[in-house]
């Protein structure tokens, strides 16, 4: 599952379509945490897309990543000013790769 306390534990190295990204990122294989209020591990994310679908705010968006050992493509979370912490992401992942502020 995702750590919750990623922002202490990991280094932010960059940001990826106006989202943060927690390190390590070693690309294609290792690409980190994704978002900071709505942070997604991309190294666990399967791409099993109930959170994107069921968001009722539509805090998720596709992106490719090709050549990941988990999944082809992955959740980044460009509207996470959006979000209403109604944990629905949180609780829905089959893998726990999602972690919202305040869970
Ligand atoms: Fe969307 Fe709710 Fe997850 Fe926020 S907590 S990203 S509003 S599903
Ligand atoms: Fe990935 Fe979990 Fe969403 S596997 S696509 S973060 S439901």
């Amino acid at each position: 599952a995702i750590d919750p306390n990623f922002d202490v534990n990991r280094q932010k190295v960059g940001e990826e379509n106006g989202v943060d990204v927690w390190g390590p990122v070693d690309p294609p294989e290792t690409l980190g945490i994704h978002g900071t209020h709505v942070a997604v591990d991309y190294d666990i994310c399967v791409a099993d897309g109930a959170c994107l679908e069921n968001c009722p705010v539509d805090v998720f968006t596709w992106v490719e990543t090709p050549d990941h050992p988990a999944s082809e493509k992955k959740v980044e979370p460009t509207r996470e000013d959006q979000c209403i912490d109604c944990m629905l992401c949180v609780d829905i992942c089959p893998v726990d790769a999602i972690d919202v502020d305040g869970s």
